[in-house]
């Protein structure tokens, strides 16, 4: 079993280079379904859950080829299959991603109840509800969900109650094909959402007001081949910034649109720290205080304080001076890492949605286990602070979403290995 060892560090320093988004790239590959020429996409994250993703589109027909480490070739030509592997499904909950492109394409689509990350119970009405709305039937049981629109899909007007990321992207998807024009209402605003829009558009899509909360997509018979750039990663951008001011550090980090991440950025000037943003450069410069100062978030969906920062600013609230408060909203049960952070000395008192954290002077080193991506994220930047050693276990999480955490962090002169038990 691998495991990753944190030991406390002198405060970080240095550059360090940002991957393209992984929440980004595993909705633009789903949408290489919808078209029969190359795609091609550059900066793809070299990531445990794009393999995932890439597996599952190869088990539907498709082609796909690494051209070098960062850029994956896609053909569609030749789908065999609506189905979508339980082995595939169980793994990663945005498998499901692909039910949108194929409901488009082949008219149908089944798949099994999607796994991934155990924060909440993550339902998936309001992306059936849209293909419904688009005129497809629903086929479920207990374990198989799938979608029928023989005849094709037609558009509509799709309020979502709730404006789900997945959602919003899989009715988009779907909705490239269909007859005339579909609206979604309240729609997910997050910069992926425009980067998978900006994706569909190359490749001959009809795609408005994405950014917004009213989406008009138009549907054409036909999309084509393209080349397209994946956006950088804004949640592993925000989680550097928080290592650098969690160790007092001194951290430049490259690749990054300042605009994709600002209550991260407003949030650590509050509790302190200097942030330098450098005019037409896609970089941002972030300097720890001495002790920061305890502030409050609450998690919304995007341009909100978004849930995946959560966990690790939770970690760096539990050094700060008073009291912070933290609000999850997004998610119903993200606070799996409060336990492992209070086995590292942390003060923290949940309620419902709300913890409480009370700042202490140090942590100590423990043996914790990620028990979700950003969790484990969280408690890598816990151990770099803590007296002694940190044994973070179950890593495989860290993995699905950090392309090689440890070796960027030992770039800043972090003193973190990864070893095999
Ligand atoms: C995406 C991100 C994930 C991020 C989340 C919120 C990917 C691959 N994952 O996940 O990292 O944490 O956005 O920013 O991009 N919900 C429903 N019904 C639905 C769909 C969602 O009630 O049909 C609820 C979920 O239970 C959850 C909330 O809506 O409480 C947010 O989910 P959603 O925005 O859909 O997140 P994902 O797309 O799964």
């Amino acid at each position: 079993m691998e495991k990753i060892i944190v030991r406390k560090s002198e405060p970080l320093k240095g550059h360090v280079k940002i991957d393209g988004a992984k929440n980004s790239a595993l909705p633009i590959i789903a949408a290489s379904l919808l078209g029969t020429e190359d795609i091609i996409l550059e900066d793809v994250p070299n990531l445990a859950d794009v393999k995932v993703i890439l597996q599952v589109l190869n088990e539907l027909g498709a082609e796909t080829e690494y051209l070098d480490e960062n850029t994956v070739r896609i053909n569609s030509a030749n789908l065999n299959s609506y189905q979508t592997p339980y082995a595939l499904m169980s793994k990663m909950r945005a498998s499901f991603l692909v039910m949108g492109p194929l409901l488009a394409r082949l008219g149908r689509t089944e798949t099994h109840m999607p796994g991934g990350c155990a924060i909440g119970s993550r339902p998936i009405d309001l992306h059936l509800k849209g293909f419904m709305a688009l005129g497809a039937l629903i086929v479920e049981n207990t374990s198989v969900i799938g979608a029928k629109a023989e005849k094709g899909l037609i558009g509509d007007i799709i309020y979502l109650d709730f404006p789900s990321v997945g959602a919003t992207q899989n009715i988009m998807m779907a909705a490239t094909h269909a007859k005339g024009e579909t609206i979604i209402e309240n729609a997910a605003k997050e910069p992926e959402i425009v980067d998978l829009a900006n994706f569909l558009n190359k490749m001959g899509a009809d795609v408005k007001g994405a950014g917004t909360s009213s989406i008009r997509i138009k549907g054409v018979n036909k999309l084509r081949g393209c080349t397209h750039q994946i956006i950088p990663d804004r949640i592993e951008a925000a989680t550097f910034m928080v290592a650098a001011a969690i160790t007092k550090g001194d951290v430049t980090i490259d690749n990054i649109i300042t605009s994709h991440i600002r209550p991260v950025i407003a949030k650590l000037k509050e509790i302190g720290c200097t942030i330098t943003e450098f005019e037409n450069e896609d970089k941002v410069r972030v300097v720890g205080p001495d002790r920061p100062r305890g502030t409050r978030i609450k998690t919304l969906p995007y341009p909100g304080f978004p849930t995946d920062v959560q966990a690790q600013f939770m970690a760096l609230m539990t050094i700060c001076e008073g009291i912070s408060k933290v609000e999850e909203t997004v998610f119903e049960n993200r606070f799996m890492h409060v336990a492992e952070l209070q086995k590292m000395g942390a003060l923290i008192v949940t309620e419902g949605k709300e913890a409480r954290i009370a700042g202490v002077p140090k942590l100590k080193g423990a043996n914790v286990k990620a028990t979700d991506l950003r969790a484990g994220a969280a408690l890598v930047l816990a151990g770099l602070i803590a007296d002694g050693v940190t044994s973070v276990g179950d890593i495989y999480h860290i993995d699905r979403g950090y392309n090689n955490i440890v070796g960027k962090l030992r770039g800043l002169g972090a003193n973190i290995d990864r070893i095999t038990d």
